[in-house]
């Protein structure tokens, strides 16, 4: 039987920081070190000011000050905390590979090797090591191999590998930390599965914990995320017959989702799935399905990432065909930057393509966000600009950022919701009509206002997936 008494977390990340937040107020005997290799993430963890934590999560900065010094902390002392782990949470970024054998589809390990390498070296006694970052199948033989080469010959070393992947959303990691649907343990030594179980008895019921090897608890990740991201294609693929039809995909969505074997979640169209999940995990699955030859579970697999990237350009273009195919001289309000409400992480969010595209064909947009900052949006505007007009300088004369919705609003030419945030479904629509440019066009990717009130106002509304405004 292994003691439990200091964990340590590598990747202070949008998993790593809330999950160990987590675990620290449920484990209040246990010891936590959330470490990381980025020194300014660390300050803003341990920052005074909670507006200014890393990560935006509902509830997460009450939890910071209860357990924050208590029983967690967050540092960039990697060493020290992992000699004195009995238990290491591996939590770091993986993303998808950029060059070489497997470029555009599988997950870039250097960073989860050298963590098995630093954590081969410098772990003392019994180490139990668990995946908490989603990867590739078969990577927990990866971490074993490099683990058990440095356990060799060496008294007193050993380690156990478990995969214990993170199922939680963000916008509500909080309540699905705390009441998760499920937790997976994968491994095979049932010694080190049994210490992770009680860690996760504090809070979670017996019933709860799965128990499966470790091959099957990476595939269950990816398929989770494959299936999610299923449903999003497919719904969205149906928006656009609703369009053609005239139906409308919020009561095709309503009248499918009452059949409990389909069931009502994840069938909200939008811009596309955004997140730093779906696409890797989808592209990983198309990887390891062509590895082993099975090409049209790849094939099939991949489609569901090219409806989501059709998606996006299809906002695109419905929004430049809608204002007569012109763009210069025109301003365009977006609203909402992040992938999803209640976050600030934009990365995948459909916003950065659709607004490169509105850039492109010379627009000036004007960006409002609830927590996304300026700095954050304009990384994201010039990262990976390939698809920017080649002599196109972002500058003040083609964008801005707006804290005050309404002064991105003003003035505008048409108005682009593309994130749900709560406050955009109370946009006083009499205070636009008086302020903007006619004829004025507002495109809801999200189902987000009641197209009657725009256009009692005379404003013309293009709403995703509703075919009776065509
Ligand atoms: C997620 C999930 O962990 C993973 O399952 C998913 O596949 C992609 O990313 P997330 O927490 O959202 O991770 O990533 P991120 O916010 O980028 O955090 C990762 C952190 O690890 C970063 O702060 C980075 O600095 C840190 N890191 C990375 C290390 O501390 N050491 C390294 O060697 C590499
Ligand atoms: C996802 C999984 O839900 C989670 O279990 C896993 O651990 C990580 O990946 P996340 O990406 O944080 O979580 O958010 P999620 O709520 O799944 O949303 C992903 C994207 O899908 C967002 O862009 C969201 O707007 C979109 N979405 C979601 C839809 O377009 N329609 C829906 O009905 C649901």
């Amino acid at each position: 039987m292994y003691s439990i008494k200091n964990i340590c977390c590598i990747g202070a990340g949008y998993v790593g920081g809330p999950t160990m937040a987590v675990f620290a107020k449920n484990c209040p005997d246990i010891k936590f070190e959330v470490v990381d290799i980025n020194e300014e993430r660390i300050v803003a963890w341990n920052s005074k000011d909670l507006s200014k934590l890393p990560v935006f999560e509902p509830g997460l900065s009450e939890i910071i000050e209860l357990v924050r010094g208590r029983n967690l902390i967050f540092s960039t002392n990697l060493k020290n905390s992992i000699r004195k782990a009995d238990m290491i949470f591996i939590s770091v970024n993986t993303p998808i590979k950029k060059t070489g054998l497997g470029a555009g589809e599988t997950s870039d390990l250097r960073w989860v090797e050298s963590c098995a390498r630093q954590i081969g070296q410098i772990a003392e006694n019994h180490t139990i090591v668990v995946e908490k970052s989603t990867l590739p199948v078969k990577t927990a033989q990866t971490i074993k191999d490099i683990l058990l080469s440095s356990e060799c010959g060496i008294k007193n070393k050993s380690f156990s590998v478990l995969s214990n992947p993170e199922f939680l959303a963000e916008g509500t990691a909080i309540s699905d930390l705390e009441a998760p649907d499920r937790v997976l343990i994968g491994g095979d030594d049932n010694h080190a599965m049994k210490a992770l179980n009680d860690i996760y008895l504090n809070w979670i019921p017996q019933e709860k914990l799965i128990f499966t090897n470790l091959w099957s608890s990476e595939l269950s990740k990816l398929t989770a995320n494959a299936f999610l991201a299923q449903r999003i294609s497919s719904i969205n693929s149906v928006s656009a017959i609703c369009e053609a039809t005239g139906a409308d995909i919020n009561e095709v969505a309503n009248a499918i989702g009452k059949d409990l074997r389909i069931g009502s979640k994840f069938l909200q169209s939008g811009p596309g799935f955004g997140g730093s999940c779906f696409k890797k995990d989808i592209l990983n699955l198309v990887y390891l399905s062509k590895y082993y030859g099975l090409n049209e579970v790849a094939d099939y697999w991949r489609s569901v990432v090219e409806i989501n990237s059709w998606q996006q350009t299809r906002v695109y273009e419905v929004i430049v065909k809608k204002l007569f195919g012109n763009l210069a001289n025109k301003k365009i309000a977006i609203l909402g930057f992040a992938f999803k409400k209640n976050t600030n992480d934009t990365r995948e969010s459909p916003s950065i393509e659709i607004c490169k595209n509105l850039l492109n064909e010379g627009a000036f947009i004007s960006i409002h966000d609830v927590k996304v900052t300026e700095d954050i949006i304009k990384k994201n505007l010039f990262k990976n600009p390939s698809i920017l007009n080649e002599n196109l300088k972002l500058n003040k004369s083609n964008w801005e950022f707006q804290s005050n919705l309404y002064d991105a609003i003003k003035n505008s030419d048409a108005v682009v919701l593309l994130t749900e945030w709560e406050v955009y479904k109370d946009i006083d629509w009499d205070w636009v009509s008086k302020n903007v440019r006619k004829p004025f066009w507002l495109f809801d990717t999200r189902s987000l206002v009641k197209a009657k009130n725009i256009q009692n106002l005379g404003l013309n509304i293009w709403q995703l997936g509703n075919g009776s405004m065509n």
